[in-house]
């Protein structure tokens, strides 16, 4: 699978609201081929894109994603929160997503986020059929904080590309964890990263994914030690050296 150097965060969020096919056309028109997005299930079971636990900071409803049904999901407003011009988005299902990003011939690493309450076995034996079905093998890269979750992907697609993602840096368990889902990729936080560790991931052929860069000339010293590409929510601020494909 051939990675970007960047992946815009929750699609193209610093431009248009997070998680949204706003978002999503808004990262193909900045010229970006890839983008990172978070999914969740509904009460009744249908995926949607949402990074909260709750609907109060990216809409104008109140409450917990998990107490609603599509059709009260699709009443909220998803748009205004970010800006009036996005007034009348509406809350995105993973097939409306899928659709529209195998539509605009775009990479997506999907985050199965796994909110309290939820299931999350449910969440991956919903998603990854979807998700494979609708997207070629080469532009999926399914990613979680769980390796629990991802071990059951894994279980039902043996073949689709699975990134480990790690709050506090990729912790000394990480070979086991990465050879126990057979990881494409490690995912850390940069700012919990240590050089060692990062050429460790590079030496034993793990691509390194870090999130949330928005700081290029604070990073810039990180491409140095192995890091293949950053998730981000300024695609903008970084100049030409770091647009470069990686090897
Ligand atoms: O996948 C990288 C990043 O999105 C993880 O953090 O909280 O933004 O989903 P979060
Ligand atoms: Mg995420």
């Amino acid at each position: 699978m051939e990675l970007p150097r960047l992946i815009a965060h929750r699609g193209l969020s610093h431009h248009a609201p997070e998680n949204t096919l706003a978002a999503i056309r808004a990262t193909h028109e900045a010229g970006l081929n890839w983008l990172e997005l978070d999914v969740q299930c509904l009460g009744d079971g249908t995926p949607v894109l949402w990074h909260d636990a709750h609907v109060v900071r990216c809409s104008d409803g109140q409450g917990l994603l998990r107490d609603y049904s599509l059709a009260q999901a699709k009443r909220l407003d998803v748009g205004r929160w970010f800006d009036e011009r996005f007034a009348g988005e509406r809350m995105a299902t993973l097939e409306e997503a899928l659709a529209l990003i195998s539509e605009l011939g775009l990479g997506l690493n999907l985050e199965l986020k796994l909110s309290a309450g939820h299931d999350d076995n449910l969440l991956a034996e919903t998603v990854v059929p979807q998700a494979v079905a609708m997207l070629p093998r080469e532009r999926l890269l399914i990613s979680s904080f769980s390796v629990a979750t991802l071990s059951r992907v894994r279980e039902l697609d043996g073949n689709c590309a699975l990134g480990i993602l790690y709050e506090d840096g990729p912790t000394r368990g990480w070979v086991t964890d990465a050879e126990q889902v057979e990881a494409f990729s490690i995912h850390s936080n940069w700012q919990s990263l240590d050089p060692a560790r990062a050429e460790e991931i590079r030496d034993r052929g793990r691509r390194l994914i870090c999130y949330t860069v928005n700081d290029p000339r604070r990073f810039h010293r990180w491409w140095s030690h192995g890091v293949d590409t950053v998730i981000t929510d300024r695609p903008e601020l970084f100049d030409g050296d770091d647009f470069a494909p990686s090897a």
